[in-house]
């Protein structure tokens, strides 16, 4: 362990996904305590106790939450308070995609869309902040992709929803600042990454073709991995960025660039 995040209590959304399970081990084993908060109960159950197992007990909580559920985002933040003793840290992570272009895709896609990708956003910052004030310096870290930045002919709610989390991050950064707070706010974005979200192009195409095509489209030369956006979340959560709010960075493999 070396500490880059010792003391800083994180809360992290989708904890129970290929990120956000990546983002939990790499806190933990830079000194975080966490609290890991998915619709997926039982999966930050096994995750909690694996790193409680592996760390220490005390060092992980597990929460139910739907992002969507202002209800739940109160009750769930306030026993994450209570379990670590405070948070400074939210990791927005939750996200999902649908298929289908602006034909084919239906409302209520869209609407499901948009409420777990941007309405978690503004809801878990909104109740979040409440708690982030007692424990400054603090940090929120809201994923995006570069979906959110770069548009395709056939994702209007993902590209959509993405986008709007990045302007949101630079919003909720200016109120922090204006408030004077030492709560910082930033966007991150990244192309693929080898999780359980790129399933359905997985099964559409096989594993190595769909791999192979997604890699072709990156400067790089291959998919990224949960660890390459862990070591990211951790300088964000870390007082290393102190300095950085508003910003958005991308973990692309240099697609951008192009
Ligand atoms: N993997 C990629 O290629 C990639 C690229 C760019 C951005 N992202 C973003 O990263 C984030 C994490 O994605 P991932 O790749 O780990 O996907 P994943 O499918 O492995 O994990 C997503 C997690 O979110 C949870 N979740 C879904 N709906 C929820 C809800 N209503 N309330 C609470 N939790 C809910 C799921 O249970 C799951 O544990 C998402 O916001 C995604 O859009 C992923």
């Amino acid at each position: 362990m070396t500490g880059r995040v010792a003391g800083k209590k994180v809360f992290i959304t989708g904890a129970a996904g290929g990120l956000g399970s990546a983002m939990a081990r790499a806190l933990v084993a830079d000194g975080a305590v966490v609290s890991l908060a998915d619709i997926n109960h039982v999966g930050v159950q096994d995750l909690a106790a694996e790193l409680n197992t592996g760390f220490g007990e005390g060092r992980a909580f597990a929460f139910p939450l739907d992002v969507t559920k202002e209800d739940q985002w109160i009750y769930a933040l306030e026993e994450a308070d209570a379990a670590m003793g405070g948070i400074s840290v939210l990791v927005n992570n939750a996200g999902i995609s649908r298929g289908g272009d602006i034909e084919q895709l239906s409302l209520d896609d869209w609407r499901l869309v948009m409420s777990v990708n941007v309405d978690s956003v503004f809801l878990g910052t909104k109740h979040a902040l409440r708690y982030m004030r007692q424990n400054q310096p603090g940090s929120i870290v809201n994923v995006s992709s570069i979906a959110g930045l770069i548009a395709a002919h056939n994702s209007p709610a993902y590209n959509a929803s993405k986008a709007a989390v990045w302007l949101l991050s630079k919003g909720i950064a200016l109120h922090c600042a204006k408030q004077g707070l030492d709560i910082r706010s930033n966007s991150i974005h990244p192309t693929f990454i080898d999780t359980p979200i790129l399933d359905p192009l997985r099964q559409r195409f096989g594993k190595q073709e769909a791999e192979a095509k997604l890699a072709r489209q990156i400067p790089l030369g291959r998919i990224g991995e949960p660890a390459d956006v862990a070591n990211l979340v951790v300088y964000l959560a870390s007082d290393e960025s102190r300095f950085m709010t508003g910003a958005e960075l991308k973990l692309d493999g240099g697609i951008s660039a192009m």
